[in-house]
């Protein structure tokens, strides 16, 4: 990457929903504060930001670019819009990895019978768009409950990606909705660097100093 000035960064945060009727869907406890948190500090760094955002309750951060989106399909098209022109993605989108196969377009009245929902798999974003990348930097966020590193690694090997970075869900402190995080960062350059625990904000700037050193 070139002076600060020049840097495109496409971030994505945020849940998906994934409707089963006008007034049902699938989501996850995402709140976006990481991916916002990531948007202020690449603003702050100088970069120009295109901030791809599912339904969150966050002001728009000053200086970036927002595009709201609700379900993974929306935020498959605005990434796929979006990617060519940038020089670095950041996925910290908590994207719904099922959609039902059929959405209604009327409130479904229940039944006393128990409902079965039969779903689908969304669109993988991240690696769907990095099949194609050239001189893009492409980091993944791995959200898990266990075996964390593994995990991580894993996906930074499936997806194609230059970093991951991996943090563990369900514990006090950290994961979705905290102010705070604890995160590793894993490089497919073999890097691996610890960051936290620290408030989201301060992970964000330390985040993008170490990406923008490449
Ligand atoms: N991701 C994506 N599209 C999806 C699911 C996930 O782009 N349909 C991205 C996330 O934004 C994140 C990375 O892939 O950067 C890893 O997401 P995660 O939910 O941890 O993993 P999955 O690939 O969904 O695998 P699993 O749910 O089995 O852990």
């Amino acid at each position: 990457m070139s002076n600060a000035s020049s840097i495109r960064c496409l971030i994505t945060a945020g849940p998906t929903r994934e409707f089963i009727d006008p007034v049902r869907f699938i989501s996850n406890p995402s709140t976006g504060k990481m991916g916002f948190a990531l948007a202020e500090a690449a603003v702050d760094a100088g970069w120009t930001v295109d901030l791809v955002a599912g339904p969150v309750g966050l002001e728009e951060p000053d200086g970036a670019i927002l595009y709201p989106v609700v379900t993974a399909e929306e935020m498959y098209h605005q990434v796929d819009a979006l990617f060519d022109a940038c020089d670095i993605l950041i996925m910290t989108a908590a994207v719904s990895d099922f959609r039902p196969i059929k959405s209604f377009d009327r409130k479904q009245k229940k039944e006393d019978a128990s409902l079965t929902i039969e779903c689908e798999r969304t669109i993988d974003i991240l690696k769907t768009v990095t099949e194609r990348k050239v001189h893009q930097t492409v980091v993944g966020f791995a959200a898990e409950t266990n075996d964390v590193e593994s995990y991580a690694r894993q996906k930074l090997e499936s997806k194609r990606l230059d970093w991951i970075v991996a943090n563990e869900v369900g514990t006090s402190g950290a994961g979705f909705a905290a102010d705070t995080n604890e995160v590793l960062l894993i490089g497919a350059d073999g890097s691996f660097k610890q960051i936290g625990p620290a408030s989201k904000n301060a992970i964000a700037i330390e985040l993008i100093s170490v990406f923008a050193q490449r």
